[in-house]
């Protein structure tokens, strides 16, 4: 009888741990695009814009449909677990840049057809997507949106270290042959993008000048590069950022019983600063690629009763639209990464999305500002509760006194009044 017990004893976590998946919050890249800058060089011969695929910086159709078909791969995957769309349900965020704003609804077309036709004609049905421009203020993302913050990276003595650490017959190379003077890393990155860029896209409408065929073989490493550069200086700002959007998504979606998932339609640099941040070799070995993503599993323990430590997170990445999903671990958070630890490691590390935004705007963290505005609120609450109690007491006093003196005058017969 007594081995009994013991013989059971491998099987209790089997029967203990009841892992129910509760919420599932998916961050992923737009599909393929034109380049964001040059769409060729001063130095190119003119390219032909009626070809163009699209305008600067926007979708080519290929990458519509990549977006459509990840849409058709989540829809497998999560299917069962999301079931029929609704607005409490199902929450979806992109950029304020297009091309995140039509992966989202291309990539929600896949995902959610609806079960029964809404438009009679159309196998579809609209889900809305919110823009929020912070989704683009990401590593180089961050010139022409953040004025403050763009101005302080260019004073900074480790964006100009960039410069100094490119190899410099590249640099010369890319400076002789683009005809552009490339004197900051902002240029040489954007220099990068089209290469890489129009490389991937492989089309005679938009061609590759012949000189950079032999810079072909290390675009990524040079890309991968000097964005890990540009995230490193950003990484407790932008860094703190994401990691905030990423917690305060699941723990607003557990107090709301009936929210199942979260989308983020973004850029490759999201997924990058986000791994950058949790020391994830997986995420920051390369950008990802187009309509790549992350998908984090939130895991409710139903055995038990819920705290932040019997919630567990777990993180799926495939780096490309083709590649299998692949389990990953955040090295900082350990296995199993459960919300409690996720939430420890990033104490007072999370940058809300007001301090970023001064941050953004200015270029300087303003702590004090925001405890400011904290300590405001409670000084004019404070001062408030101050006034009313000395009010209050004043009133009190004011009563007793005249109450003293009614008596004192009712006691004195020489005070009565003379008609009562
Ligand atoms: C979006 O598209 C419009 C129209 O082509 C263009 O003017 C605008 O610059 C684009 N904006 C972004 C952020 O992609
Ligand atoms: C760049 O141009 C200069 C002047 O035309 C030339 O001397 C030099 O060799 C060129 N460098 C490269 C890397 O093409
Ligand atoms: C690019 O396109 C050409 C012609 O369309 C094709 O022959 C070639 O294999 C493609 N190259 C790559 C790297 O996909
Ligand atoms: C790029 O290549 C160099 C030299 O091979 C290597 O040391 C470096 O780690 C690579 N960087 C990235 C980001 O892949
Ligand atoms: C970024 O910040 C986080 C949190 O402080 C830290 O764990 C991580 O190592 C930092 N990454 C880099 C590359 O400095
Ligand atoms: C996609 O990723 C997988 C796994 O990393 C890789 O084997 C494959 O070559 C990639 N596909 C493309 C088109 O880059």
């Amino acid at each position: 009888m007594r081995s009994l017990p013991l013989l059971l004893l491998p099987l209790l976590p089997l029967i203990a741990a009841e892992q129910k998946l509760r919420f599932v919050q998916i961050w992923f890249r737009h599909g393929e695009r034109t380049p964001t800058n040059y769409l060729s060089f001063p130095n190119d011969p003119p390219i032909d814009m009626d070809k163009l695929p699209s305008n600067k910086g926007e979708l080519t159709q290929k990458g519509i449909n990549q977006e459509y078909t990840l849409g058709q791969m989540l829809r497998e995957e999560y299917g069962d677990f999301l079931g029929e769309y609704s607005s409490d349900k199902i929450v979806a965020h992109a950029g304020e840049d297009n091309r995140t704003i039509v992966s989202g609804q291309a990539m929600l077309a896949g995902l959610l057809p609806p079960k029964n036709r809404v438009i009679a004609d159309l196998p579809w049905q609209p889900i809305p997507i919110h823009s929020r421009g912070n989704l683009d203020e990401v590593s180089f993302g961050i010139f022409d949106r953040c004025e403050g913050l763009e101005k302080e990276i260019k004073a900074n003595p480790r964006y100009q270290e960039i410069m100094d650490s490119i190899d410099p017959p590249l640099l010369e190379l890319l400076r002789n042959k683009t005809g552009l003077p490339i004197e900051d890393p902002y240029m040489y990155q954007n220099v990068l993008d089209s290469i890489k860029t129009k490389f991937n896209m492989n089309s005679s409408d938009l061609p590759l000048p012949e000189w950079v065929l032999p810079i072909i073989p290390s675009i990524s490493n040079l890309s991968t590069t000097v964005h890990t550069q540009m995230t490193k200086i950003l990484n407790e700002s932008s860094g703190g950022f994401h990691a905030e959007l990423l917690l305060s998504n699941i723990e607003d979606a557990l107090l709301l019983p009936s929210r199942k998932a979260f989308f983020l339609s973004g850029h490759d640099t999201n997924l990058f600063v986000f791994g950058m941040f949790f020391q994830s070799k997986d995420l920051t070995e390369n950008l990802c690629q187009y309509a790549a993503h992350l998908a984090i599993e939130v895991y409710e323990d139903t055995s038990v009763p819920a705290t932040p430590d019997s919630i567990t997170i777990k993180f799926f990445y495939a780096s490309n639209l083709t590649a299998p999903r692949e389990e990953i671990l955040m090295p900082l958070c350990g296995d199993p990464c459960t919300l409690g630890r996720m939430q420890r490691i990033t104490e007072g590390k999370r940058w809300s999305e007001r301090r970023w935004r001064n941050f953004c705007e200015k270029g300087e963290d303003r702590v004090d500002e925001n405890q400011a505005i904290g300590n405001g609120v409670l000084t004019g609450s404070l001062l408030i509760a101050v006034a009313v109690l000395v009010l209050t007491s004043i009133l009190l006093l004011y009563l007793t006194c005249s109450y003293r003196k009614q008596l004192v005058a009712l006691r004195d017969p020489e005070q009565r009044p003379l008609i009562s």
